[in-house]
């Protein structure tokens, strides 16, 4: 049994993950969460309150870093700025959560010997040819495209560093496109669900090419707590679940799966700097930590999401018209 600091538990992968770990361990957490527009409360109702506590405050605020992490057995640092679309928009967040932020929980982790375990993107690795057979590995050289990636990328290093030049205990996970409950309806997948329960036409960037490679937040969250457990201090590991899948079909199985027909959508302008294709070979996490995915088929995983966010309106809706005027605004 251990006591964990979830930094961005109040988000989307962070709050799945404290799901996750209040139903397959014994352990206890406290999140640190700033409750940006992208956190939210209400992912963390029904927790019991004697195993999940919330603390709300900013991961650049060394004096409540400080007293939090001197106080838990390990780190796990969910907490960024996440929105491509928002970092090309307004870059000075990025810089401040993903940069300032992640120095300063590194500092405390340093001060309190304290297990650190480091979320990062697949996207740090800029993107692939959509007819290239490679996928990223641990050794793909980093070359990221946007204010986010960049700011990820950083963040990254800087843990590198602190493993190096300070002993700090700290391992790093760079995962690929996560989709699940409690996702922001500003981000692709839940937009679209939404658009079509809401009897808007879900709407797709470019000609809807370019390929992610999707995992469920429920296998990123046990592929953590298997780095947790077992990862060696100073590695990396890549998640993913084998989950390729253009835009284009993503956008087809949701409208197939909540019974539209599949071409009722519509094509917006692409994003500045839209990564085509992004692919992960999780071999090592695999074969050196034994993880495997339990969400091994993706269309039941998105048949699951779309079921919640059918039962779980009042938790989306009061962001989704905001969403979309935004959007609207750029012509998207
Ligand atoms: N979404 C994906 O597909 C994906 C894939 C790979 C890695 N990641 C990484 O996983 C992590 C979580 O991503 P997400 O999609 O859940 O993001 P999210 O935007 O849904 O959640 C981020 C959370 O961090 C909090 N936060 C932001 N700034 C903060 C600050 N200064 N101090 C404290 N809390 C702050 C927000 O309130 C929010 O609760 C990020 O580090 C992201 O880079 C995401």
């Amino acid at each position: 049994m251990a006591h964990l600091l979830v930094t961005g538990g109040a988000g989307f992968i962070g709050s799945n993950f404290v799901h996750h770990v209040i139903d397959h361990t014994d352990h206890s957490v406290t999140v640190l969460d700033k409750l940006t527009y992208a956190g939210n409360r209400a992912s963390l109702a029904g927790l019991p309150e004697n195993r999940v506590r919330l603390v709300v405050g900013d991961i650049a605020d060394a004096s409540v870093v400080d007293s939090l992490v001197a106080d838990v057995d390990a780190v796990v640092h969910y907490a960024a700025e996440s929105h491509n679309d928002n970092s090309l928009h307004d870059p000075r967040p990025f810089l401040d959560t993903n940069i300032i932020g992640t120095y300063t929980l590194l500092e405390a982790a340093r001060r309190h010997d304290v297990r650190f375990h480091h979320i990062s993107t697949d996207e740090v690795y800029g993107d692939l040819e959509l007819d290239d057979p490679e996928r990223f590995t641990e050794s793909t050289p980093y070359n990221p495209s946007s204010p986010y990636s960049s700011t990820k990328a950083g963040s990254d290093l800087l843990v590198r560093a602190w493993v190096r030049s300070f002993g700090v205990r700290a391992t790093i996970s760079n995962c690929s496109n996560n989709y699940g409950p409690y996702q922001h309806v500003e981000k692709f997948i839940p937009r679209q669900i939404t658009n079509v329960i809401r009897g808007i036409r879900p709407k797709l960037y470019g000609t809807g090419e370019n390929v992610r490679d999707w995992i469920h937040a429920d296998d990123h969250s046990s592929a953590v707590l298997t780095i947790l457990d077992k990862g060696q201090i100073g590695q990396t590991y890549l998640i993913g679940a084998d989950g390729e899948k253009d835009n284009k079909t993503v956008v087809e199985s949701i409208l197939k799966i909540m019974g539209q027909p599949d071409d009722a959508y519509d094509l917006v302008t692409d994003r500045p700097g839209h990564d085509l294709r992004y692919a992960i070979d999780s071999t090592k996490l695999r074969t050196e930590l034994g993880w495997t995915p339990t969400y091994g088929d993706f269309a039941s995983g998105l048949a699951a999401t779309i079921q919640w966010y059918r039962e779980n309106e009042a938790w989306w809706a009061p962001a989704k018209d905001g969403v979309e005027a935004f959007y609207a605004s750029k012509g998207q």
